[in-house]
């Protein structure tokens, strides 16, 4: 991912609506990388509590069997780009797919343990590899105009696909009466629960086949004939396509394939827009996101909620992380970037900080105080909606269009790889953290949203309306 088909000279230009119902397509297909990313995150939460019981491990392997798949991750992100560079990007998605549905298959059919956490790992490379190639695909075949928006069909992808495994779950467990590891025709429910994915991860496998590949990596491997045709597809046949082809082209011979030693600057460090991507991706998990997903169940259980209306928050939470996610899609491209995450970040800090207050108030018959209860659960809420209408969202729309061309792919799979290793340390460290003390445990989350605010303002420039070739 070297370049893209937007250069400066159609920076300004809108796409036709008729083409922009064709982009909007491709879009969401590519996209469904995004949703396997969400659905495959979170459907494990469902299950953890049978996996516990039928390997009989305690807690501490519990969370390592949950976060492995996050290492997973970490490398599928890091290898990605070289991928979709070689063989282009849609092989690229063909391949994620095919990983995605060998570790359903393989993870709700384990020999044993070790087997789970390997099949964990598969899915997780293949979440690493559509973490990166969606954003960079949907960048690439975006007009400018509407790249914010379109960019963020990826997020929307993920916010759907945690959603929609926990409805699984839910209906899953409803059949099942309510047990983890009750039978249904042969199998226990959280073997369901994990193999269910395979139907998304087919189907991402057959809408790859429907989209085009990027027209900049036909370019790149000299099929030119056909990058035109596409360029119509996205552009419109309007467009002087033949100087579309020579502006990427040109754009093209002044750039070369990125790798690792692009992304270093005098002696040996990594150049200062790699740390910036690096930083954005570290806060988005730093403030603690991912806790509110995958150990959902188990916090709120820990405060004396009981588990059917834990569920019930968990699922509300997710409801919110969408509305939220749907007003950053209408502002990205109006207000920008930038004022959003500034926003995002005051007001998850200050929901933060109330939930380290709420959760502070000792247990009383092992629940929190009723104030404090309910303060914490509106809290909880507020700080995903602030975080989805922000954070979440605008850092997946950045990675995939703040690297100037050059870069691009290598620099996004830094990035993305030291999100998924941020990621890692925070599930990994949440329930000792927890067993230590939740409120301090909060208080941590809320200095790096406090810590986030000087850094965008510092370091982050805005992209809004710019072409991919303006970048840097
Ligand atoms: C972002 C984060 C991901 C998180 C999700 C929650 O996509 O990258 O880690 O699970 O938001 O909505």
């Amino acid at each position: 991912m070297t370049s893209t088909a937007n250069g400066p000279a159609s920076g300004a230009r809108k796409a036709h609506p008729d083409h922009l119902g064709h982009v909007i397509f491709i879009t969401a297909a590519a996209a469904m990388g995004g949703f396997l990313f969400g659905y495959d995150s979170s459907v494990i939460n469902g299950a953890v509590e049978a996996i516990r019981d039928r390997y009989d491990i305690g807690s501490g392997t519990l969370a390592q069997v949950i976060a492995i798949a996050l290492i997973g991750c970490a490398i599928g992100a890091a290898t990605a780009g070289r991928i979709a560079d070689r063989i282009g990007r849609i092989r690229c998605m063909q391949i994620s797919s095919v990983l995605f549905t060998a570790s359903a298959i393989g993870s709700a059919l384990p020999f044993s343990l070790l087997d789970l956490a390997l099949w964990r790992v598969v899915g997780g490379f293949a979440i690493g590899m559509a973490s990166v190639i969606g954003p960079a695909y949907i960048a690439e075949v975006s007009p400018p105009a509407y790249r914010g928006r379109l960019g963020s069909f990826q997020q929307a992808a993920i916010v759907v696909g945690i959603a929609v495994s926990q409805l699984v779950n839910y209906g899953i467990l409803q059949i099942a009466d309510g047990d983890q590891r009750g039978e249904i025709a042969g199998l226990e429910a959280w073997q369901w629960m994990l193999g269910v994915m395979v139907v998304p991860a087919v189907l991402y496998g057959l809408l790859s086949f429907a989209i085009p590949e990027s027209p900049r990596f036909l370019i790149s491997v000299g099929k030119k004939g056909r990058a035109r045709e596409i360029l119509a597809e996205v552009e419109g046949k309007n467009v002087d396509l033949d100087a579309r082809v020579t502006e990427i082209e040109t754009a093209m011979h002044r750039e070369h394939k990125s790798s690792f030693s692009d992304l270093l600057g005098s002696r040996f460090r990594f150049l200062p827009i790699v740390w910036v991507g690096i930083g954005l991706s570290v806060f988005q998990q730093l403030v603690g996101i991912n806790v509110a997903f995958y150990y959902s169940a188990t916090l709120w259980q820990s405060v004396g909620i009981d588990p059917t209306e834990s569920f019930f928050y968990s699922f509300t939470t997710s409801i919110i992380n969408i509305i939220g996610t749907v007003i950053a899609m209408i502002l990205v491209d109006r207000v920008g970037r930038r004022p959003l995450a500034l926003v995002g970040s005051c007001g998850m800090a200050i929901a933060l900080a109330v939930e380290a207050w709420a959760f502070s108030a000792d247990l009383v018959d092992g629940k929190l105080p009723n104030t404090q209860g309910v303060v914490a659960l509106i809290a909880a809420h507020v700080f995903v909606l602030f975080f989805a209408l922000s954070w979440g969202v605008v850092v997946w729309v950045f990675l995939g269009e703040m690297f100037p061309n050059r870069i691009r792919a290598a620099a996004l799979g830094v990035a993305a790889s030291a999100q998924w290793i941020a990621n890692w340390a925070i599930t990994a460290s949440f329930p000792s953290l927890a067993d230590w003390n939740l409120s301090g445990t909060y208080v941590i989350y809320t200095f790096f949203a406090v810590l986030s605010i000087p850094f965008v303002l510092k370091f982050v420039k805005e992209t809004k309306g710019k072409a991919l070739e303006e970048m840097g």
